[in-house]
């Protein structure tokens, strides 16, 4: 199989100098796949710690693959970093914003740092320049952010601003990165749109639409999926409350290729920097517009509901939390990254631990700095002692561990496997009691729901419905 760090085995580029502003997830894998098809890349870090490590050859984020990128491409020249966006931007005339967007409070997001970095890069362009804006943002920001930065820029210069939407995801940003499902490129002029296009390979799937389209491609694209994950922890619920196979019931649901397997895993809520704050902003921009996005306000709360019912679990199969030990494995949001940003697994930590639980927790390379929580090294370290081991994120590790060990080391025999990747059979064997979401033991009552029988009153009772009708 081809190396996935490796250039595509695509049309080449025309190279082009491009100064990448932020080397976090975004920022950092956008440079180093950049550098990989061929384009000479500055990347600006304002963070000197952060700095210093990618100057000394250190990845700060866990993301595999982007290593032996960044190493390769320190090497050939094509990649350097720099805190001086002055020294970077000279004689460039494409910037690409990859700054962070966090929400804020009222759930819209903070657009302070991309107001920093674009009144920057305006300010050091020597030569027009395309600002592409990378990071997600509401619709309209790319109009707003021109005009705002129009002033900035020296005599002469011009400075235009195109929306570029990234679609990676953590922990697969590298593969993504060269295997898109669509470029898309949002400008307001045609050969604007084109020098940005030109960046990545001719025959990857381009969409080309006006700004304010692009951007909401992004948040439209995130927040179909938040919908789609809570339909999916709607369905595990109700197929609990049934005594249904939740994984006959979604797959089947999946099957049909009008609707798709990908995310319809249920579990303890969705996570991550991005699924919960475009859900949110999505929500914002719908009402700002006059139009509020119900289907997504409901998502929202589902997954609300979502995170609450694993802690309910434990809650009832335990009978009470205070004084009790928990184990909670996971703390990154999802396997395959070190993120641990609304990470549903984190919640529940913390969730525990306000309800009067004692948390011990294990992530193979997340950590969390709280000193209510004791982190240990393996899982079994973490599960000794416990009342109930809650498995809070999908890390391979996880998916085999080990029954006999862990029923040595907890005093307990509840396990509630919340992202559903232990096998049941074996755990049950030796004693444990498991639930999980949509599988497992259940901690209520299935009713038998018996929809009004009308076929026993055509059977039993012509006569009189007939007579009642006449
Ligand atoms: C998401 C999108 O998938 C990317 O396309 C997008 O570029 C990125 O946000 C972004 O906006 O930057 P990411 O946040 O890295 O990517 O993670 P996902 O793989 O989408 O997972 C998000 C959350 O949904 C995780 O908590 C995950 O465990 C959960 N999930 C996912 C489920 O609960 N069930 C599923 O079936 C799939």
């Amino acid at each position: 199989m081809r190396d996935q760090t490796r250039g595509p085995a695509t049309n080449p580029v025309a190279a082009t100098t491009v100064c990448v502003i932020g080397a976090g997830y975004v920022g950092l894998t956008a440079a180093a796949c950049l550098a990989e098809l061929g384009h000479e890349v500055r990347c600006v870090e304002s963070d000197p710690l952060r700095l210093a490590a990618l100057t000394r050859g250190e990845i700060p984020i866990y993301e595999p693959g982007i290593e032996e990128l960044v190493a390769r491409h320190t090497g050939s020249g094509r990649l350097t970093f720099t805190a001086d966006t002055a020294v970077a931007m000279d004689g460039v005339a494409v910037a690409m914003l990859c700054v962070g967007t966090p929400p804020r409070s009222d759930g819209e997001p903070d657009l302070r740092q991309l107001g920093r970095a674009a009144t920057e890069v305006a300010a050091c362009a020597t030569t027009n320049v395309a600002l592409v804006v990378k990071s997600t943002v509401p619709p309209g920001t790319c109009e707003a952010l021109e005009l705002f930065v129009g002033g900035q820029a020296r005599e002469g210069v011009r400075v235009r601003v195109v929306s570029n939407p990234e679609f990676l995801r953590e922990g697969r940003a590298v593969w993504d990165f060269f295997n898109p499902d669509r470029v898309v490129v949002g400008a307001d002029d045609p050969n604007l749109g084109q020098l940005v296009a030109d960046l990545y390979p001719s025959d990857w799937p381009l969409i080309e639409c006006s700004r304010r389209s692009a951007e909401l491609v992004k948040y439209a694209s995130n927040t179909f999926l938040a919908v789609k994950i809570s339909f999916a922890n709607e369905v595990a619920a109700l197929c609990e409350a049934l005594g249904a196979e939740t994984d006959k019931v979604l797959g089947g649901v999946g099957l049909d290729a009008r609707i798709g397997q990908a995310f319809l895993a249920p579990g303890p809520g969705f996570g991550g920097s991005c699924l919960p704050k475009d859900l949110s902003g999505f929500i914002a921009v719908a009402e700002s517009a006059g139009r509020p996005a119900e289907v997504a306000r409901a998502a929202q709360r589902a997954n609300d509901a979502a995170q609450v019912s694993v802690i309910a679990k434990v809650e009832s199969a335990l009978g009470s939390l205070p004084g009790r030990t928990v184990t909670v494995l996971g703390l990154a949001f999802k396997a395959g990254t070190d993120d641990t940003r609304f990470s549903p697994a984190l919640a529940l930590v913390r969730g525990l631990a306000l309800r009067g639980a004692r948390v011990r927790v294990h992530d193979p390379i997340a950590t969390v700095s709280d000193p209510a929580v004791c982190q240990l090294d393996t899982p079994y370290d973490a599960a000794q002692g416990s009342d109930a081991l809650i498995v809070a994120t999908g890390w391979p590790e996880y998916h085999d561990l080990d029954p006999t060990k862990l029923r040595a080391v907890m005093v307990g025999h509840v396990i509630v496997d919340a992202v559903g990747v232990t096998a049941i059979e074996p755990l049950h064997d030796v004693g444990f009691d498991v639930y999980g979401v949509g599988r497992g033991l259940a901690t209520s009552f299935a009713p038998v729901l018996w929809r009004p029988l009308e076929w026993m009153l055509d059977a039993g009772q012509p006569s009189t419905i007939a007579a009642r009708e006449r």
